[in-house]
């Protein structure tokens, strides 16, 4: 075994004991992060390149610190982000709901549709929009000012319109005009602050995370704020807790003039977002 794999090895082995859910991964992500290449070169690294940047590396991911503000970046779909402190990193679950939407979008089959994105952090899910769904026009608001510091940077080069406000009361100029809204908002419930991994409690911005005693507080906001926003037929997809899929779609009742609420789940099978149509009058 080459130096370079051995240490690797040793890495992982003091990931897994300081309870990293993926210490093989992170292990050798941080590795190739230290020499500059992408993980599937890591043999082409001469053994001598190897310096001691990649212990303090790997300490600070003992402690818990996120890979992705190790080396700050996140990929998302087809993006790389650039995050850090005051942002949320973005989660692979989430990319199931961005898929969700861009085929609800195709089969509205409008020629230029327009989405807005609910609580936008990096800019991932506005991103990825913007980038997969051709001609579409993307609006994205995001409260926290430490959050846009980031959302800025990776909105740099885009066409996405991106504002700061409060997801509630948003793109007044849009109502009743919008295909599609979409939002992954805070949703911990507060009751389970204990039980979040030390990556997100102790580094994801806390408004990123919870929303009152059930986690459902900005959700059922979202709900008027969508329905406001939302032209007869366009759809709404919210991500919620793998807890919270008996609850969500009913938040999104006929009553309150939504039809076809539904619960889907992420790649792991659990449930992860809710979906509803305005109805139509
Ligand atoms: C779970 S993070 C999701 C970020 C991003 N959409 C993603 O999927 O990675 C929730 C985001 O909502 C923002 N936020 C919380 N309350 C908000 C509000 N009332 N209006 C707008 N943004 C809000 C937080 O600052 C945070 O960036």
């Amino acid at each position: 075994m080459n130096l370079l794999l051995a240490e690797v090895a040793q890495a992982t082995q003091r990931l897994a004991d300081a309870g990293v859910p993926s210490p093989r991964n992170d292990a050798e992500e941080l590795a190739a992060f230290v020499h500059g290449v992408k993980r599937g070169a890591l043999h082409s690294v001469k053994d001598p390149d190897f310096d001691a940047r990649y212990w303090e590396v790997i300490a600070r991911r003992e402690q818990r610190e996120p890979l992705q503000h190790i080396t700050g970046r996140a990929y998302f779909r087809y993006l790389e982000l650039q995050v850090g402190p005051g942002v949320f990193v973005p989660r692979p679950e989430t990319e199931s709901v961005v898929g969700w939407a861009i085929d609800a979008v195709r089969a509205m089959d409008v020629v230029e549709p327009l989405i807005v994105d609910l609580c936008t952090g990096s800019g991932a899910i506005a991103l990825a929009l913007a980038q997969e769904v051709p001609r579409s026009r993307v609006h994205a608001v995001e409260l926290s000012e430490d959050a846009l510091v980031w959302t800025r940077k990776n909105m740099a080069d885009s066409r996405v319109d991106l504002r700061q406000g409060n997801a509630l009361d948003a793109f007044p100029d849009l109502d009743g005009q919008v295909d599609l809204v979409v939002s992954n908002p805070p949703y911990i419930p507060l009751t389970e602050w204990e039980y979040v991994a030390p990556e997100a409690r102790d580094y994801d911005p806390q408004l990123a995370l919870f929303s009152g005693e059930d986690g459902l507080d900005l959700i059922r906001g979202l709900e008027r704020a969508a329905h406001r926003l939302l032209r007869p037929g366009g759809v709404v997809v919210v991500e919620h807790a793998d807890t919270q899929g008996g609850q969500v779609p009913w938040i999104f009742t006929e009553e309150r003039g939504w039809a076809d609420a539904a619960d889907h789940p992420d790649l792991n099978n659990r449930p992860r977002f809710a979906t509803a149509r305005k109805a139509l009058p």
